[in-house]
């Protein structure tokens, strides 16, 4: 079975503290889009997960995320492992901010249920995605919506108004838990206003929405990198987006337009700070 994986955004996010547990409570707003990475799945019955990708450097066994989500799976249907060949084409861009590993268990967990003809309500093939990634149960669900808790609690929004997006993926990586950890020590000069950007996702307003966008990991970057990002992000605006933000816990930082030609210019634009450039639309 040949299935696609979304990338997602963050249109908002803001961490409200640190949990008991150790995770942080989270606020955001996550957006899906266009932008996917593609999965081959075909059933090896050896009872192995064996997972290849274009990329030499991401795990080829069960410590990629794609591998976790099969063997979390067949647990959750208190089975033995099937065994799978998990053939994935990555695309979107590594250790981004964008979910690509999550949006691939994701991918993974929902194409079982298809191909074993199980027939789980999507909420509860997320249920199963929390157990690998606070991420992987809005990867299944996808669309615009609220995360809340460590991020596995979602609430669909009305969806964003279409627009064009481009992203640009500065050239170094962000370690999450490492930026998780320093968020507790720096003090938050901004929060997203995110009941404001979702009144305006209730009003249909594409602008008010960009307007709004805000994500207070960009105060945790070291002083370089967060530099960067907002040069990216300066550009972005001046290329004539209506809105500019990081995504995740970054580096990835991009912008909405609400005008295909504008959006193709800045995506020429933006190739002066990073070959890692994409122009692509919410879905
Ligand atoms: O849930 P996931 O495995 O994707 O999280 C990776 C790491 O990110 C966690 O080990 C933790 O350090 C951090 N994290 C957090 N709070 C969250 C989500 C993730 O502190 N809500």
């Amino acid at each position: 079975m040949k299935i696609q994986a979304r990338a997602k955004l963050n249109l908002t996010l803001d961490v409200l503290g640190r949990r008991p547990d150790g995770y942080h409570e989270m606020r955001m707003i996550m957006q899906s889009v266009e932008l996917a990475d593609t999965l081959d799945l075909a059933f090896n019955n050896t009872g192995e997960l064996r997972v290849s990708t274009n990329l030499h450097f991401l795990p080829n066994n069960e410590k990629n995320l794609a591998a976790q989500a099969a063997l979390r799976w067949w647990a959750a249907q208190g089975e033995p492992p099937r065994g799978l060949d998990i053939t994935i084409d990555k695309h979107i861009p590594v250790c981004a901010g964008m979910a690509g590993g999550s949006s691939d268990a994701a991918a993974v967990l929902q194409a079982l249920n298809v191909i074993e003809d199980r027939r789980r309500s999507p909420e509860m093939v997320a249920r199963v995605g929390e157990l690998v990634g606070s991420d992987v149960p809005y990867c299944v669900l996808g669309g615009t919506a609220l995360a809340e808790g460590r991020g596995e609690i979602i609430t669909p929004l009305p969806s964003l108004p279409k627009c064009w997006v481009v992203l640009c993926k500065p050239e170094f990586s962000i370690s999450t838990p490492a930026l998780f950890a320093k968020i507790d020590s720096v003090k938050l000069r901004c929060r997203p206003d995110t009941q404001g950007a979702i009144a305006a996702l209730e009003a249909g307003d594409l602008a008010g929405v960009a307007r709004r966008m805000y994500n207070v990991f960009e105060d945790a970057l070291p002083e370089r990198q967060h530099a960067r990002v907002n040069d990216i992000k300066n550009a972005l605006i001046q290329c004539g987006a209506l809105g500019a933000s990081m995504s995740g816990t970054g580096p990835t930082a991009f912008g909405l337009f609400s005008n295909e030609s504008l959006a193709q210019e800045a995506q020429e634009r933006l190739l002066e700070f990073s070959g890692d450039v994409f122009l692509t639309r919410t879905v």
